[in-house]
């Protein structure tokens, strides 16, 4: 199993790239369950999370051509299965992304539960009850949910909470619904409104997505179409807590300011200076960091996916910050990790307190979930000394060679074998769990 070993200390300066938005790319390749014709996509990631949506759509019939540079074509002229197995679904949540989709076409779909999720108790009752509103028949039986629907039906759905695979999945399973399907109480995530700018492409009938109430009017066929998928807001957000955390200035290209206003906003009140173009970032790491209380919440607000990140930071700030976590109730696996590199941060249910000013070190310390692995190199970037991050595929799930793009600015980073710490590089960057 692959390491990541990083030496702290040294500022970063030059110039990275942002890859396409992970988030959405897997609901935009499960849209090519609705339409006989090829789909093809462009600034695809090639991480870990893409490549096991492959395999579930593979598993079912669907062409997947995962091609060097970001494209991806996919068409599903057949489905031979309507099956996504607990083996795929249980490395990948996100694999429930098929169940709105399958059903529209094929009118039933067999999808595992997926089951504990690091983060916390992950359910998918709100996506089962909006089915169900439109008509689906569902069972939950041996560890999978079995859904059935002659057509579905368009309903009228108000989310009890907002839920951003629940939306992609209900907005996806309207485009082929009879009649208008509204959605209430919605997900607002840029990845909503890039999901239904590629639907709208292959001909579906919808108004709103990005907002809170959606309206779908449902459609009898959906065609192929190309898109280019956004970039990915949270790993711009993680490159810019980077320089913030090991010093110096950086551009970031290729990114999308617009779709991290709060990220952008909350790291400016505590001292980065950026400038922003439209489609590039010019950060300059704060002189003192100064301390900030956040909250997360769903977008527009501070994104959940930022918090572990934003907490490394907070242990350079000269005070005291306080971090809520509303969104999951167990998302602070790294806290332990932070400690063993000498933070000072005490957690009472999802509220964390961060002593600023404590020094880190390096240390041994083991990825737990995707953006806890992010915050830790962050963390490990301005720590002194040598830094080892065990169990990297969590971080190639979803960040596409974080160790290449920071070494390109300057960090002193590399990956390494187990066993074999003495630093011989590991070929295949692309290993996944
Ligand atoms: C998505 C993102 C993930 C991000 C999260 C919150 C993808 C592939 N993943 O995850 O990176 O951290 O949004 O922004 O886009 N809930 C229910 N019942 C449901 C569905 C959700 O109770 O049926 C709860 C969850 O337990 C959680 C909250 O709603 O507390 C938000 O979850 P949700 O927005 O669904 O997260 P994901 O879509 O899984």
């Amino acid at each position: 199993m692959e390491k990541i070993r990083i030496l702290g200390g040294k500022a970063l300066e030059g110039t990275v790239r942002i890859s396409g938005a992970k988030n959405a790319s897997l609901p935009d390749v499960c849209a090519s369950i609705l339409t006989d014709q090829p789909l093809i996509l462009g600034n695809v990631p090639e991480v870990g999370d893409i490549r096991t949506m492959g395999r579930v759509l593979s598993a079912m019939g669907v062409e997947t051509d995962i091609r060097v540079g970001g494209v991806v074509e996919l068409r599903a002229a057949k489905l031979t299965s309507v099956e996504a197995t607990y083996d795929l679904v249980k490395t990948m949540r996100a694999s429930v992304l098929v169940l709105g989709p399958v059903l529209a076409r094929e009118g039933r779909a067999r999808v595992s539960l997926p089951g504990g999720c690091a983060i916390g108790d992950r359910p998918i009752d709100l996506h089962l009850t909006a089915l169900e509103r439109m008509g689906a028949e569902i069972e939950v039986e041996h560890g999978y949910v079995e859904a059935k629907a002659k057509r579905l039906r368009g309903a009228e759905i108000n989310f009890d909470t907002v839920t951003v695979t629940g939306t992609e999945n209900i907005m996806m399973a309207a485009s082929l619904a009879e009649g208008e399907t509204i959605l209430r109480n919605a997900a607002c995530e840029p990845e909503i409104a890039d999901l239904a700018d590629l639907l709208v492409k292959m001909g579906a009938r919808i108004q709103g997505a990005g907002g809170s109430t959606i309206r779908i009017e449902g459609v009898d066929r959906l065609h192929g179409a190309e898109h280019t998928v956004i970039p990915d807001r949270i790993e711009t957000g993680t490159f810019v807590a980077a320089v913030a955390m090991a010093g110096g200035e950086i551009e970031i290209r290729n990114c999308h300011p617009p779709h991290l206003r709060s990220v952008l906003d909350k790291f400016r009140e505590i001292g980065v200076r950026i400038e922003e173009g439209p489609d590039n970032l010019r950060v300059r790491a704060p002189r003192t960091v100064k301390p900030s209380d956040v909250t997360t919440n769903p977008h527009p607000g501070f994104p959940t996916d930022m918090q572990a990140q934003y907490m490394a930071l907070m242990t350079m700030a000269n005070g005291v910050s306080t971090i809520t976590e509303s969104i999951f109730e167990n998302r602070y696996m790294h806290v332990a990790e932070l400690q063993r590199m000498g933070a000072s941060i005490r957690v009472d249910g999802r509220v964390a307190q961060v002593r600023g000013h404590t020094p880190l070190n390096g240390a041994q310390v083991m990825a737990t979930d995707l953006r806890a692995s992010a915050c830790l190199v962050t963390a490990a970037l301005a720590a002194k000394g040598e830094t080892i991050i065990d169990r990297v595929y969590h971080l190639d799930r979803g960040y596409w060679r974080i160790d290449e793009k920071l070494r390109g600015i300057g960090a002193d980073i590399e990956r390494i074998d187990r066993g074999s710490d003495s630093g011989q590089r590991a070929t295949d960057h692309a290993q996944i769990a």
